[in-house]
């Protein structure tokens, strides 16, 4: 099976919906945690496909897509436009208030894109999540993608590029570690936020 990157097309919207699901829970599958599966990819996934498809690039395995990037170039404009398009969307899907206690704070990332709004957010304008299935991981794809990614940000002028995750994703920090993140000055133990320059090596 030879796996390569490519742009996102319409169609992989379903495969990237499974994606971010059966990785969601701190790189694990979520599958059946949340009171729907859409709930996260609602959240993590949907918002980037819909709003920013230019910069998704997905990794085709020649029978289905089993892994992404997907990225904002500009969060604060990405911000104000989910909070325009996509919001919206999310409400006729998920009430304002969670069927579960339990993922309440779900629902309030859904409905609150300023969340997004980290104190570095000028000095590295973009974000990215990226995920790959069990299958493809630690195959240099996810150092691939991030490359692609890297090059699609710097053609368009996009000097610096952030993320956050959680604490308890040691592998992927490990990654992120590798490939040449750094901390920033606003990441704490229990959110810890990352950035490169668009034009590193990696
Ligand atoms: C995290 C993830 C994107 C990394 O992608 P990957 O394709 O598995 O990683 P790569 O094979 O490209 O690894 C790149 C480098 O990082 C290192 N690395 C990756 N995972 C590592 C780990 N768990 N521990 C130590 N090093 C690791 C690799 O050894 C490699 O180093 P090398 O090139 O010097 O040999 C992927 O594993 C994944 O999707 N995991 C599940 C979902 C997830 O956690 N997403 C991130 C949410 S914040």
């Amino acid at each position: 099976m030879t796996a390569t990157i490519r742009p996102y097309r319409p169609e992989d919207h379903d495969d990237v919906y499974d994606v971010c699901l059966r990785t969601a829970a701190v790189g694990k599958d979520a599958t059946g945690i949340y009171s729907s599966d859409d709930l996260m990819p609602d959240v993590y996934a949907g918002p980037y496909i819909a709003l920013e498809p230019e910069l998704a690039f997905v990794v085709d395995t020649g029978e289905r897509v089993s892994g992404y990037i997907i990225a904002a170039a500009n969060t604060r404009e990405f911000v104000e436009r989910y909070r325009r398009d996509w919001v919206p969307v999310f409400a006729s899907r998920h009430p304002r208030q969670a069927e579960r206690e339990s993922e309440q704070w779900l629902v309030d990332a859904g409905y609150r894109p300023e969340r997004m709004l980290i104190s570095e957010v000028d000095e590295y304008p973009a974000h990215l999540h990226i995920d790959l299935l069990p299958g493809l991981q630690g195959q240099s794809l996810g150092r691939q993608l991030v490359r692609t990614l890297l090059g699609a940000l710097r053609e368009r002028g996009v000097p610096r590029l952030h993320l956050g995750m959680s604490p308890d994703n040691v592998s992927a920090r490990a990654f992120y570690d590798r490939v040449g993140f750094h901390e920033l000055p606003s990441s704490t133990p229990r959110g810890p936020l990352l950035g490169i320059a668009t034009d590193a090596p990696v």
